[in-house]
């Protein structure tokens, strides 16, 4: 399928190869789901992008393709290892002058974005799981009218069905949609998606 949608170029599939040559977790998002990112925020026209949790910064190439072309990217990211090759990658695929790499625990960086009075129209959810239930709601205090809003791995193989499941992560992701649920502001939908990282998806939603 990558390959019949044409999906990857030459920054891509570089930042891919410095990730795992550098270590880093296979945990990025896959090449079809990078591409529905750059689409969204292509049809968003977004401008002022947040990303919570970087990795190598694969999701926020597709991202910063995507971008209008005077955009702004944030990314948010805990490890600095995982910061440094992002910024690597960035730069080699010649985004380096868009995106500004926040190293440091996203429940820091977040309140200070608020202060600083930053807005943005284009909000990607996707590090530690047992988070979301506080991201969404940063999401709803940064996020300008009419906010894209997307979440990663909100289905685990299902898992997230399972009310008694121990995972911390699969019970980040059910309190974060139980408030999805509860917030009017948010409007929302579950894309699940089948690929190379199995059986998971997005929350796709519009901040009111
Ligand atoms: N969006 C990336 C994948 C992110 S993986 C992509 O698709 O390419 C999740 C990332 O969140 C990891 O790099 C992890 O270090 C980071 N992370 C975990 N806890 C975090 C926290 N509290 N604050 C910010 N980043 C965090
Ligand atoms: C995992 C997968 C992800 O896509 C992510 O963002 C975080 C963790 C995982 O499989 O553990
Ligand atoms: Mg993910």
């Amino acid at each position: 399928m990558t390959e019949r949608l044409r999906i990857g170029d030459e920054g891509l599939d570089a930042a891919l190869a410095n990730n795992r040559q550098k270590g880093l977790p296979a945990i990025d998002v896959s090449p079809t789901q990078g591409k529905l990112l750059t689409l969204l925020a292509r049809m968003k026209g977004a401008k002022r992008v947040l990303e919570i949790g970087t990795l190598g910064g694969y999701s926020t190439i597709c991202l910063a393709q995507g971008l209008s072309d005077t955009g702004k990217i944030v990314t948010l990211e805990y490890e600095p290892k995982h910061a440094t090759c992002a910024k690597e990658n960035i730069a080699f695929a010649g985004y380096a002058d868009q995106v500004d790499i926040i190293v440091g625990p996203a429940l820091e960086s977040l309140p200070i974005l608020h202060q600083q009075q930053q807005t943005f129209d284009f909000i990607f959810i996707d590090a530690d799981k047992p988070n979301n239930p506080h991201y969404v709601k940063w999401a709803l205090q940064l996020a300008s009218p009419g906010a894209v809003l997307v979440a990663d791995n909100v289905i685990r193989d299902g898992e997230v069905l399972n009310a008694h499941s121990t995972d911390p992560r699969v019970q980040g992701i059910r309190t974060f949609v139980e408030l999805l649920e509860q917030e009017e502001r948010i409007e929302a939908t579950a894309i699940q998606t089948v690929g190379e990282k199995g059986y998971d998806g997005f929350i796709l939603g519009i901040v009111r």
